[in-house]
């Protein structure tokens, strides 16, 4: 991939790079919809990442390539803002406006991008594309901004350069990832824990339908919404109550559910699924993967029925597997709406499941099933 990158680097632009970083997409185990609710999440970093290969310029001019889709775009810092359609210069060029906006003196810059974090299968491909960007201009500029605070840059963004009103989630994964352990981030204080996650012959494997729904991200600010309707609710009561981690399923039923049903159920998942983490926390460090896999079918069907967000797609793999012994547990992952089902699966028996959902779902469906077995990698670094 580096050499790949470096050779495309000078023919595009005629110098070496000065900077080459690797940022990589995420899973999550468990903890979904949590993080804008100041919950906990259970990410790690995995083996597949976007690579950017950057230099400054001595001018305001900012010249991007997309390797992958044989794509450029210009644009100069002066003139930096998000562009129309959502696309990938948005992603970089979020993450350059960071540096302005902390008044940090940016100078143009020639990048070259390539990915294999697959798009739009909720593996957080955008979120990596903005860690990798902020990680090599902080370093070229010499900024000295520590990795928390970059996450943070890289988070906002994806709000402000592509409209998502994401959570701390995709981009503190990146950043923060480290081999073989995930992380049990508190979203509140962003205090997090790494938790070993070995499991004896079980392999992540991700289910990719290949849906990518373009309610994806108007339903997610819904979403987001719809759980700060019902902090409002509570709040008339219990004014310290900031965000849904303050509530108490029996502050919903009571402020809640006889006013807004829908807003009940949206709620009383994020509220189920913050226990179900803490839990699954208390098994995986117990080493009982399968009661962890319990949790995690718990939660799909909450990401399902309560919160709305999963697809027929989403919801096939899933059921699917749910009688197979060999898959210790599953659900849909990220946002929703299309992407990926995260499955738990014993690694000798990874081939037969293969051989028997994907033509079960190409046939069901009329979509192809892709699949990719993840490993636990590190966060954003140089290469
Ligand atoms: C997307 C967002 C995250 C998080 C998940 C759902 O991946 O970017 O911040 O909210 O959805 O858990």
């Amino acid at each position: 991939m580096k050499a790949q990158l470096e050779k495309y680097f000078l023919e595009q632009y005629q110098h070496q790079p000065g900077i080459i970083v690797r940022s990589p997409g995420r899973v999550n185990i468990i903890g979904e919809h949590a993080d804008y609710n100041n919950g906990f999440v259970l990410p790690a970093a995995i083996d597949k990442a976007a690579y950017i290969a950057i230099s400054l310029r001595t001018d305001d001019e900012i010249h991007l390539t997309a390797l992958d889709l044989n794509e450029t775009f210009s644009t100069t810092v002066s003139a930096l803002k998000p562009i129309g359609d959502i696309s990938w210069p948005n992603y970089i060029l979020g993450a350059a406006a960071q540096f302005l906006k902390r008044n940090i003196p940016l100078t143009g810059f020639n990048a070259v991008l390539t990915s294999d974090v697959p798009i739009g299968a909720g593996l957080s491909s955008s979120a990596a594309v903005e860690c990798a960007t902020v990680f090599a201009l902080n370093h070229l500029l010499e900024t000295n901004i520590s990795r928390i605070e970059m996450v943070s840059m890289a988070q906002k963004a994806e709000h402000e350069y592509a409209g998502v009103m994401c959570g701390i989630m995709d981009q503190f994964a990146s950043m923060m990832g480290q081999a073989n352990q995930v992380i049990k981030l508190d979203c509140r204080s962003l205090t997090y824990e790494y938790v070993p996650f070995k499991l004896d012959g079980i392999k992540i494997v991700l289910l990719n339908t290949n849906v990518k729904h373009s309610l994806a991200s108007s339903e997610y600010n819904t979403r987001r919404l719809e759980c700060m309707e019902a902090v409002k609710m509570i709040q008339a009561h219990y004014p310290a109550v900031v965000s849904l981690r303050d509530a108490t399923v029996e502050m919903l039923d009571q402020y809640v559910l006889p006013f807004n049903p829908i807003v009940y159920k949206r709620s009383r998942f994020v509220i189920d699924e913050m226990d179900r983490l803490n839990q699954a926390c208390q098994f995986l460090k117990q080493d009982n993967i399968a009661e962890l896999g319990k949790c995690m079918f718990k939660t799909h069907e909450g990401l399902s029925v309560q919160y709305e967000v999963s697809c027929k797609e989403l919801d096939f793999l899933v059921h699917f597997v749910q009688s197979r012994k060999e898959v210790i547990g599953a659900r849909m992952m990220g946002g929703g709406f299309g992407g990926c089902t995260i499955n738990l699966v014993k690694e000798d028996q990874i081939d037969s499941l293969i051989n028997s959902i994907k033509p079960a779902y190409e046939a069901a469906m009329g979509l192809p099933l892709d699949y990719y077995i993840a490993s636990i990698q590190n966060g954003t670094e140089i290469v």
